[in-house]
C-alpha cells in the first residue's frame, strides 16, 4: 500500500512542535531549579519525556526519510559513497584519466584511458552497426570547426544559451537552473508546511521552460547562494556555450567548434539525397566530437566540455512521417514521461506499449515512436537497466530553438535522471534556415501517389514580339511578366482584352513599358502535376556517448553477495554486457606448469584471431582469486586449462554473472565466445550445447539489486 506523504510529513512536523516545547520546558526548569523554584526531580521528569519525545520524532523522521525516498539524507550518502567507490575503481584502473592530470587538469576535460578506450570503441560499434547497417543509414564525417554563417543561419550564434549567475563576491560562474535545482532539492528532503511540499515540485517539473526573469524570481524567492561560499549571486544572463576561434591565419575568418555534428549533415543535405536517388526518406548519421564550453562541469564524464555525440537525422516528408518498420517495436513496453503526466498532479512515468502510446496520442507520430523503440533497444543492449530509463517529453518552452516536440531517453543514476538521448523532431527548421542563408536548394521532389490535375494561371511571354520592341529591355520585360502575382496578371489581362494594350508599370511597378495584347499570353488551364518539392522535416536521435557510457558503468557495477563472506572478502564486479567488454575473455593455466601455459598461448592465439580482446593470468594465486580479479574488470567468460585438458583437448569455460561452468572443445573456444559477444547465441544455449563442469563457486552468488546503492557500496 502507498505511504501517505502528508500524513507522514504532518506527523514530523507535529513531533517536532511537542518536542520543542518540551525543550523549552527543560530549559525553564533548568532557570527554576537553580533559582530554587523548581525541584531537581521535576527536571529529570522533564528531561526523560524530552528524551522519550525525540526518540519519537527520530522514528517519525525515518519513515518520512523512507517515504521520499530518493531524495533522503540516508540515500543521498549511500548515492555519493557508491559513486565515489565506482570513481576510485574507473580512476584506479585507468577507465578515466583527468585530462592534463600532471598540469592540475581542466574542469569538464577527460581522457579515456585503456579498458575505457576499449568499452567506448565498443559502443561506438555497435551503434554503427545497430543504427547505420541495420537502417541503412548514410554515414558522413563532417568537418568539427565550423565558419560563423553556418551557425549564424542554424541560431546557434544568437540563441545556444545557458542562464548563468556569479558568485558576488568570488567571481565564480554558476549554472542558475542547477543553483535552482540543488536547492529545491534540499528543501524536498526536509518536512515541509501545507501546500509547499506541492509548490516545489511543481517549480522543479518546470524548471527547464524556465526563462531568464522568473529563474531570476525564483532564485530570489528560495534564497539561493553561492555554493560552498555561501555569498550572493547575480541575476542570471545568457551565456553562449560554443567555442569561438578563427579559421586561417589572418584571423579574420570566425569560427566556432561545432556544438552538436547535426550541422555537419543539414549542410550536406542536397549532396546526400542525390546521393540517395533523390529519394525521401532516408536518414544519415554521424558519430564525432562536440564541444560545449559547460558553465559549471562537476558531475564527472556526464557534463564535459568536449565529447563524442553520435546524431542521426531522418529526413522525412513532414506529412507522411508513418514508419515502415513501426510493426517491430510496436510491442515494446517502456517508461513514458509525458508533458501532462509532468505538470499533473501525480508526476510519474507510465509503463507503456508503444503502439498503445502511439494509438493514444502520446506519441505524434511513427517515426518518432520507431525511433523510441530503437533506442530502448539499443540502450538495454549495451547494459542500460531498463527498469531505470524512461522517455520524458520536454515541456513546451523546454525545447531548443529548433525543436517543435522531443523525448529524451533519461537514465536514472546516482546523479539523478540523466539525460543520455535526445529524440527531437526538428521540423524543416535547419534546412529551411540553411537555404535561405546559402541561397542554395535545400529541397526534395515528392511524386504524389497518382497525378493531380491543377487549375493554374499562365503567364507566358511572347518573347519575339518582346524581343523586337524592348530591345535591351526585353530581359527586364520577360521577367516581370513572369513574376506577377495572380491578381496583377488577372488585371493586365482584363486591360489588354479591353484596351489592346496597357502599362507595365501600373500591374507590377519598374519601368514604364507599354505591353500589347500579343506580347503576353494569360489563360487559366488544367495542368497535370505529378509531385511536388518539399523541405524535409528532420526527426533526430542524439546520443552523448560518454553519458550512455557512463550510467552502463553505474548499472554494472556492485557488490557480489556471497554467502557467509566478511565485509573485508566482499568482490567488486563490472557485468559488463560481452558486447561492450572491453576484455571478452581472460585465459587461465590451472596450475603454473609450462605444458598448460603452452596450451594457453595456443588458444588466446586463436582468441585473438577470432578479433576476441583475450588475456592471460598465469599468476599463481588461486583460481578462485583469479575470477575474481577478473569480475572485478567485468571480463564475462574465463577459460581454464587443466589437467584433462591435456588429454581431451576440452577446456572450462566460465561465464561471469552466474559463475557457471561448461566444457567446450579448445577447437570450438573461438567460434562460442566469438557467438557469445556478438549475441549470436546465448549462455542458456550454450549450456544446453555443452556438459556442465562443477564449478567452485556453484552459482551462489548473487548481484545487487537494480538501484540499490547501499547493496552495491563496497
Ligand atoms: P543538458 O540539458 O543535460 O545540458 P542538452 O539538452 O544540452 O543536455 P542536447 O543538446 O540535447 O543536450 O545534446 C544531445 C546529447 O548530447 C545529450 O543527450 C547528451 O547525451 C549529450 N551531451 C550534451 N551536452 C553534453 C555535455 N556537456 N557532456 C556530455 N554529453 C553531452
Ligand atoms: N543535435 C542536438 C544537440 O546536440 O543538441
Amino acid at each position: 500500500m502507498g505511504v501517505d506523504l502528508d500524513q507522514v510529513e504532518k506527523e514530523v512536523l507535529d513531533a517536532q512542535e511537542v518536542a520543542d516545547d518540551q525543550g523549552n520546558n527543560v530549559r525553564a526548569l533548568k532557570a527554576a531549579v537553580k533559582a530554587g523554584e523548581a525541584t531537581k526531580a521535576q527536571l529529570n521528569e522533564a528531561i526523560a519525556l524530552l528524551k522519550k519525545l525525540k526518540a519519537d520524532l527520530d522514528v517519525k523522521r525515518k519513515a518520512f526519510d523512507e517515504a521520499v525516498g530518493g531524495g533522503s539524507k540516508a540515500s543521498s550518502v549511500n548515492k555519493e559513497a557508491f559513486r565515489q567507490a565506482l570513481q576510485n575503481v574507473l580512476l584506479s584502473r585507468c577507465f578515466l584519466i583527468n585530462s592534463f592530470a600532471i598540469y592540475g587538469g581542466v574542469a569538464g576535460l577527460f581522457d579515456y584511458g585503456p579498458p575505457g578506450c576499449a568499452i567506448k570503441a565498443n559502443i561506438q560499434s555497435y551503434w554503427k552497426r545497430h543504427f547505420v547497417l541495420e537502417e541503412n543509414m548514410l554515414e558522413v564525417e563532417a568537418s568539427a570547426v565550423t565558419p560563423e554563417p553556418v551557425l549564424k543561419a542554424s541560431g546557434h550564434v544568437e540563441r545556444f544559451t545557458d542562464f548563468m549567475v556569479k558568485d558576488k563576491v568570488t567571481g565564480e560562474c554558476h549554472r542558475a537552473d542547477h543553483l535552482l535545482e540543488d536547492k529545491l532539492k534540499a528543501l524536498l528532503a526536509n518536512p515541509l508546511e501545507g501546500g509547499k511540499r506541492r509548490e516545489i515540485e511543481d517549480v522543479l517539473a518546470r524548471l527547464d521552460e524556465l526563462g531568464a526573469e522568473e529563474l531570476g524570481t525564483q532564485i530570489a524567492k528560495y534564497e539561493c547562494k553561492a555554493p560552498e561560499t555561501g555569498n550572493e549571486i547575480s541575476d542570471p544572463y545568457p551565456f553562449n556555450l560554443m567555442f569561438a576561434t578563427s579559421i586561417g591565419p589572418r584571423g579574420d575568418t570566425k569560427g566556432y567548434l561545432r556544438p552538436e555534428t547535426a550541422q555537419g549533415i543539414f549542410v550536406n543535405f542536397p549532396r546526400l539525397l542525390n546521393y540517395n536517388g533523390m529519394k525521401l526518406p532516408f536518414a544519415a548519421a554521424q558519430l564525432g566530437q562536440s564541444f560545449r564550453n559547460e558553465i559549471s562541469p562537476k558531475q564527472g564524464i556526464l557534463r564535459v566540455r568536449e565529447f563524442t555525440q553520435a546524431e542521426i537525422e531522418h529526413f522525412v516528408d513532414p506529412d507522411h512521417k508513418d514508419h515502415p518498420k513501426f510493426a517491430k517495436v510496436a510491442d515494446l513496453e517502456m517508461l513514458l514521461f509525458s508533458r501532462e503526466k509532468q505538470v499533473g498532479a501525480v508526476k510519474k512515468p507510465v509503463l507503456m506499449r508503444l503502439g498503445d502510446a502511439l494509438a493514444q496520442g502520446i506519441l505524434e507520430n511513427e517515426t518518432i515512436a520507431y525511433f523510441i523503440g530503437r533506442v530502448f533497444t539499443f540502450m538495454t543492449a549495451v547494459g542500460i537497466d531498463p527498469n531505470r530509463m524512461r522517455f520524458r517529453q520536454h515541456l513546451q518552452h523546454e525545447m531548443a530553438h529548433y525543436a517543435c516536440d522531443c523525448w529524451d531517453c533519461e537514465v536514472e543514476c546516482s546523479y539523478g535522471w540523466m539525460e543520455c538521448v535526445g529524440i527531437a523532431d526538428r521540423s524543416a527548421f535547419d534546412l529551411k534556415c540553411h537555404a535561405e542563408a546559402s541561397k542554395k536548394e535545400m529541397t526534395a521532389w515528392i511524386a504524389y501517389d497518382k497525378p493531380k490535375f491543377v487549375e493554374e494561371l499562365v503567364v507566358e511571354p511572347i518573347s519575339k514580339f518582346i524581343g523586337k520592341t524592348f530591345k535591351k529591355d526585353a530581359k527586364t520585360v520577360t521577367s516581370a511578366l513572369k513574376t506577377m502575382t495572380e491578381e496583377n496578371a488577372l488585371g493586365l489581362k482584363a486591360a489588354l482584352d479591353a484596351e489592346g494594350e496597357a502599362s507595365l508599370k501600373a500591374f507590377c511597378g519598374g519601368g514604364d513599358f507599354k505591353i500589347t495584347k500579343e506580347m503576353v499570353r494569360i489563360e487559366r488551364e488544367t495542368k497535370k502535376v505529378s509531385g511536388k518539392f518539399i523541405t524535409p522535416g528532420v526527426i533526430e536521435p542524439s546520443f552523448g556517448i560518454g553519458r550512455v557510457l557512463y550510467c552502463m558503468l553505474e548499472h554494472c557495477y556492485y557488490v557480489r553477495q556471497e554467502e557467509d563472506a566478511k565485509e573485508e572478502d566482499k568482490k567488486t564486479v563490472f557485468r559488463f554486457t560481452p558486447l561492450v567488454a572491453p576484455t571478452k575473455v581472460t585465459v587461465f593455466p590451472l596450475l603454473q606448469r609450462e605444458e598448460f601455459n603452452a596450451v594457453c598461448r595456443k588458444l588466446c592465439d586463436s582468441l585473438i584471431d577470432s578479433g576476441l580482446s583475450t588475456l592471460m593470468d598465469v599468476t599463481g594465486t588461486t583460481i578462485g582469486k583469479r575470477y575474481a580479479r577478473t569480475d572485478e574488470i567485468g571480463v564475462p567468460f574465463a577459460v581454464t586449462v587443466d589437467h584433462d585438458t591435456l588429454q581431451d583437448n576440452t577446456a572450462t569455460l566460465r561465464e561471469r554473472d552466474t559463475t557457471s561452468q561448461v566444457r567446450v572443445g579448445l577447437e570450438d573456444l573461438p567460434g562460442v565466445v566469438r557467438d557469445l559477444v556478438n549475441m549470436r547465441t546465448t549462455w542458456e544455449e550454450v549450456q544446453r550445447r555443452f556438459p556442465s563442469q562443477g564449478g567452485a563457486e556453484g552459482g551462489k552468488e548473487k548481484g545487487g539489486a537494480a538501484g540499490d546503492y547501499s547493496l552495491r557500496c563496497p
